[in-house]
């Protein structure tokens, strides 16, 4: 019997030879922008995954709109030379019939932070620290900067640059753009009714706090038509009084409206007083009402790390896909273990070729 997990199944036009998904995943490895060899290592490691979605960090629109100095972009022509060549090394070695998609976003209030290695916080004055925007000017907490409030003509410029790094994702040979609407970075901090305080179009009511949303979806859609466009989302707050899952299936039906062939249901991180109940499969309940509410295909993430687990979610029907962030960094093999353990057969880079009884026999001894 062949796995669910394994069927493939065509997103806007796109076929993807399996149901399994790198997560977009940040490596804080950039120069201004730019992917570097750690992305040529990076890209080519998860093109020999088994996955048949890889989905690339989140890349920002705009110089300002990075999280740390490290952050990933598409804003200049260097930007995107860059990207095509790591992206061509990776096509050399993929998966058969594996498909690349970019993460676009900006982190709006969440920017100019150090990376995680280096403490995670605001930058500080001798850190080459640049101001930030946001919905409002709300800081993220204390001790963060303030964002300045962005005005409607800016609003209108940051859509452009959305749509600009668009056409760079296309030119750079991307199949798809994923937008990030997720863990509180700028698209989800309008969004949500607590960061965002506006009282123009852009803030109040629900239909004015996903306009953003809803018009980057319309202009990335018009720059760059031959590619599939999805969306990530924060369905949940987990904050009192914060966005929730029934504004989330709304928010998923404007978008689906737009074009956005598939939405991945993630949660949080627009608040350091979350309260996040995590465990295995945490998320999938969210990609389930979703999927249900809003009649789009979904992609589950969060603590799926297990072959057998991942292959129940698809079968059940409870999302469309599994994407799997932290697994594929501790075993870039994963998507061949996944094979092994649901009897499919792997496709490895004939240079990788004499490992595949190594990964069937360490399946088999596990049981
Ligand atoms: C190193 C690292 C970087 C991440 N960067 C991003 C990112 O660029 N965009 C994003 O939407 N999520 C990002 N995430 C979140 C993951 O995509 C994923 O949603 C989360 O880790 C839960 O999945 P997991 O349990 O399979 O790791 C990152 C997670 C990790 C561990």
């Amino acid at each position: 019997m062949t796995s669910a997990l394994f069927q493939p199944i065509t997103l806007g036009g796109l076929t993807f030879p399996n149901r399994i998904a790198v997560a977009p995943m940040c490596q804080y490895s950039a120069e201004d922008g730019s992917a570097s060899d750690w992305h040529v290592y990076h890209w080519m490691n998860l093109a020999m995954s088994g996955a048949g979605m890889v989905t690339v960090e989140m890349t920002d629109v705009e110089r300002r709109g990075r999280i740390s100095h490290g952050c990933l972009g598409l804003y200049s022509d260097d930007n995107e030379a860059a990207a095509r060549r790591t992206l061509d090394a990776a096509r050399r070695v993929a998966t058969p019939d594996a498909k690349f998609g970019v993460q676009l976003a900006h982190a709006g209030r969440k920017a100019s932070c150090q990376r995680p290695w280096e403490g995670g916080g605001p930058l500080k004055p001798d850190q080459d620290p640049w101001p930030i925007v946001s919905a409002s000017a709300i800081a993220y907490d204390t001790g963060w900067q303030v964002p300045h409030a962005l005005e409607e003509d800016e609003i209108l410029r940051l859509i452009e640059r959305f749509a600009e790094a668009a056409g760079r994702a296309d030119r750079a040979g991307f199949d798809f753009i994923e937008l990030h609407a997720a863990h509180g970075y700028l698209i989800f901090q309008f969004l949500s009714p607590l960061s965002n305080q506006r009282t123009d179009r852009w803030g109040g009511s629900l239909e004015n706090r996903m306009r953003f949303a809803v018009e980057i979806a319309r202009a990335v859609k018009k720059a760059a038509p031959k590619l599939m466009l999805g969306a990530r989302l924060s369905v949940k707050e987990w904050v009192d009084g914060g966005f929730d899952v029934d504004e989330a299936i709304d928010v998923a039906k404007a978008l689906k409206a737009e074009g956005v062939a598939y939405l991945c249901c993630s949660s949080g991180g627009n608040s350091p007083h979350q309260k996040l109940p995590t465990g295995p499969g945490y998320q999938v309940h969210l990609a389930e009402a979703v999927r249900k509410g809003a009649g789009i295909p979904t992609r589950a993430v969060g603590l799926i790390d297990n072959p057998g687990q991942a292959e129940t979610i698809v079968a059940d029907g409870r999302a469309d896909m599994v994407a799997l962030a932290r697994a594929f960094l501790a075993d870039p093999r994963w998507g061949w273990r996944a094979a092994a353990t649901l009897s499919e057969k792997i496709h490895p880079a004939p240079q990788l070729a004499r490992s595949v009884t190594t990964m069937e026999h360490w399946v088999k001894k596990a049981g």
